[in-house]
């Protein structure tokens, strides 16, 4: 198995069009990415792929989709205000600021070399902070979100009382979160704006530490599903020291990312930690009646916590292979699960003249109708097919002079590049199957 680097990604990144740097032509802003035609494919499909599975398919599931600035005593029940910092130090010097659990405090700065310079450390709350309305006082401090989790907290009598779901249930959001992060090296994978994947799921206390084992199986079983390698996945169980401060147990699932072990999403029994200061600092009523038992109870919650950007770049990690060939050719290949990869079909005539060109468009504009196409009529065919390969197109068909004759096509498969001589008439059946069926084999 080929292992990428993150040069490599980032190279593919930029040349292919997936991410792009922030405000490039200034000179970039740290920490900060744009995502490019292909990348935004990528980013909404996986997110689909996430919808689907965690509200779709789930019969007590149910979505959501809060503001991104919420009442500001929002994140003084949730303990933000206070518990959300990070240690920093910073070098009196040259003025550089690290996180102090990164770094030895004894060493001579890494950015300027002057020893003995760093501050004593001091709590650094993570959260962005802005003003709403005209006037700037204190009174009118909103926060960006961390967390996409507290707009479903603050939701859940709404919920409750308007989609007739009944304990145990779940509610999902998608969403961007912020944090003042200060350590934003590694692309994509540490950003101070980010996109969350998250789903708290409402039971009885008591109940919580089985469906806290039924949601880790179902999380990493989750990115199984999405042809991800299981060798390169693994939990990591939090120790007491490490744990946020509304978690009783936290479990990550972790992915070998190309700079080693990190942290993909988080599965966290919170308990009744969050509606229970909600409660307290809303003064609202956040129990539930049980209709059958009229036990009455503030539920506890188990939450799975994803980065959607975050897994963008598992994904492309994952996908990406150079490949030799035989005959001493090599090609780039990104092995993307069909139903995520940014472009679903290729469609090339072989040649413009004759007819061809105008009997691929038709083609082209019927699958239009289904599936995510691009269509290429220029340059040789066998680098076509090189650069369908290189942003992980599933499927490519070529139009040749036989398909005047008798309806058919090949139709190319990027994993196996196997090609198979198809009636047109069946594309989306045939299609449509291997996408259902699809497992990947390297
Ligand atoms: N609601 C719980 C929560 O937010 P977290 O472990 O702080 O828990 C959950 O974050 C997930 O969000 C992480 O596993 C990671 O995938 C993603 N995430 C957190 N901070 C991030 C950042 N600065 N940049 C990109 N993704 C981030």
């Amino acid at each position: 198995m080929s292992e990428v680097t993150m040069e490599q990604l980032v190279s593919l990144c930029k040349r292919r069009g997936f991410v792009y740097q922030s405000s490039e032509i200034y000179g970039g802003l740290s920490g900060a990415w744009d995502y490019g035609p292909m990348g935004v494919e990528l980013k909404n499909r996986i997110r689909d792929y996430w919808w689907k599975e965690m509200t779709q398919i789930q019969e007590h599931i149910v979505g959501l989709d809060a503001a991104i600035m919420m009442h500001p005593k929002v994140w003084e029940a949730s303990g933000h205000v206070e518990n959300f910092t990070d240690p920093l130090v910073d070098c009196r010097q040259c003025k550089s600021r690290f996180r102090a659990d990164q770094i030895d405090l004894e060493a001579a700065c890494p950015v300027c070399g002057t020893k003995g310079s760093f501050t004593e450390p001091r709590d650094f709350n993570l959260m962005f902070s802005t003003h709403l309305g005209s006037v700037k006082d204190s009174g009118s401090v909103v926060y960006l979100r961390p967390e996409t989790a507290q707009g479903i907290f603050v939701n859940f009598k709404n919920v409750l009382q308007t989609s007739r779901v009944k304990i145990p249930f779940g509610i999902a959001q998608v969403g961007k979160a912020f944090r003042n992060e200060v350590t934003t090296k590694s692309f994509i994978f540490r950003t101070c704006e980010f996109e969350q994947l998250e789903m708290q799921f409402f039971v009885k206390p008591g109940e919580d530490e089985r469906w806290f084992e039924y949601w880790k199986q179902a999380r990493i079983d989750y990115y199984r599903k999405l042809g991800i390698r299981s060798d390169r996945l693994k939990f990591k169980e939090h120790g007491s020291d490490e744990l946020a401060h509304y978690a009783k147990a936290a479990f990550d699932i972790e992915y070998h990312f190309p700079m080693g072990w990190q942290e993909l999403e988080g599965i966290h029994s919170r308990t009744d930690f969050d509606l229970g200061r909600h409660q307290e600092y809303s003064g609202k009523d956040l129990t539930y009646l049980d209709p059958e038992t009229r036990e009455r109870y503030v539920p506890y919650v188990v939450e799975t916590s994803a980065g959607l950007t975050r897994t963008v770049l598992m994904v492309l990690s994952d996908a990406y292979e150079e490949e030799q060939l035989e005959g001493g050719d090599s090609r780039t290949v990104m092995r993307f699960h069909p139903a995520v990869a940014p472009i679903t079909v290729g469609i090339f005539p072989l040649v413009k003249k004759d007819g061809l060109a105008d009997l691929a468009k038709t083609i082209e504009r019927r699958l239009r109708e289904k599936y995510q196409v691009f269509y290429d009529q220029s340059g040789a065919i066998g680098r076509r097919y090189r650069r369908m390969d290189e942003v992980g197109t599933p499927f490519g068909i070529t139009v040749d002079y036989q398909t005047k004759e008798d309806d058919t096509v090949t139709l190319r498969f990027r994993d196996s590049m196997e090609q198979r001589r198809v009636s047109i008439h069946q594309l989306e059946e045939i299609i449509d199957g291997e996408i259902r069926s699809y497992r990947r084999e390297s």
